[in-house]
């Protein structure tokens, strides 16, 4: 396994991460889910990615218990935690958002459900029109502050939120934000590869990546439309499909079969290629895996071989494929 470091931090993330969404708490049970949790830290991985609203807070507990069932080394790995949603059903109007009070009590919640007594990363999962920027960057310093919290970032903020809340930050010499949490794959690259790009260097800003397979569309099981056992025919998740297959101007499914066609023939599995896609950015500091199934993840774990077994004009192939 690679290690990057996260930004212009010292800390070093496994280039592979790998995260709860959907899954955990839901579509695997607690063996599957310690399974890979086990199966990923014998490979290298080292951070693991949550939120409170995962399943209501649930996939903290399973991934915190699983953590504490296979006694990895407090100082060996990384936890995180998201705040925005909130963990109820139907959050009252302080158990969501970035108010100093949710901030700091959904902090205090996601250490007791993944079972640590700091979070190694702690995210702002969107940004929150209700919520002056400063207030946030203030809460978010004070966990930094109190050891409950190590590096704080943000998820899916445009770049001038970003900009915002680190010109507050410098301001007022609090903690700024160290990493943003994107979504990044071959058909959706734009907000990294643009709009982010003067913040690397400006602001020496990580980042760790989500939906590296377009939640399982890069591995070609949609190629014959939204059926199966896969997220995207899962009951309750139609706006997820909405916005994975996304408007038919952008040919998402077509760009997804000719990917795979070409993984192919190059005689790779997609999901390996499409994850190693992402891990040569090298303004990507991690990039989060998501699996249902033990073996899936074991096929996404061999992805980095597939970064010296490739040659330059082969990855251009893969781009090509997926354009527009
Ligand atoms: N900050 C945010 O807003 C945000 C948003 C989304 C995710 N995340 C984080 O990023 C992590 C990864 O995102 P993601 O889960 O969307 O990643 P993804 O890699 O795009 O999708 C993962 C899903 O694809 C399917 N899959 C994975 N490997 C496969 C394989 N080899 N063959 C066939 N199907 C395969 C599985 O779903 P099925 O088997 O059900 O099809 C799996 O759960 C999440 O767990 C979460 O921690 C963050």
């Amino acid at each position: 396994m690679e290690y990057r470091r996260l930004g212009s931090s010292g800390l070093q993330l496994s280039a592979l991460s790998f995260g709860a969404w959907v899954t955990f708490g839901n579509q695997v049970d607690r063996s599957a889910a310690r399974e890979m949790i086990a199966l990923a830290w014998d490979h290298g991985v080292n951070f693991f990615d949550n939120a409170e609203g995962y399943a209501n807070g649930e996939a903290e507990r399973v991934m915190g218990d699983a953590i504490a069932d296979l006694r990895l080394p407090r100082d060996g790995y990384c936890v995180s935690s998201k705040v925005y949603f909130g963990s109820a059903k139907e959050p009252r109007p302080t158990q969501k958002g970035l108010s100093r009070k949710h901030v700091v009590d959904a902090c205090h919640d996601a250490l007791e459900r993944l079972r640590v007594d700091y979070l190694d990363l702690y995210f702002c999962h969107r940004p929150d029109p209700d919520t002056p920027i400063e207030e946030t960057v203030r809460a978010m310093d004070s966990l930094v502050q109190q050891g409950k919290v190590l590096y704080w970032g943000t998820s899916e903020w445009s770049a001038a939120q970003i900009r915002e809340a680190h010109k507050i930050a410098r301001l007022r010499n609090l903690q700024p934000p160290t990493m943003e949490q994107p979504q990044y794959n071959l058909l959706h690259r734009d907000r990294v590869e643009r709009e982010y790009a003067p913040l690397y260097a400006e602001y020496g800003m990580g980042t760790t990546i989500w939906s590296p397979l377009a939640s399982g569309l890069l591995t070609g099981k949609y190629a014959s439309g939204v059926v199966g056992d896969g997220r995207l025919a899962r009951d309750g998740y139609g706006w997820l499909q909405k916005l994975v297959v996304g408007d038919p101007a952008e040919h998402r499914i077509e760009r997804a079969r000719r990917f795979t066609l070409l993984a192919r023939e190059l005689h790779v599995a997609p999901a390996a290629l499409a994850i190693a896609w992402c891990l040569r950015n090298p303004h990507v500091s991690t990039v989060m895996l998501g699996a249902s199934r033990v073996e899936q993840l074991r096929e996404n774990l061999q992805a980095p071989a597939l970064l010296e077994r490739l040659e330059a004009a082969q990855w251009q192939r893969v781009e090509a494929a997926t354009a527009r």
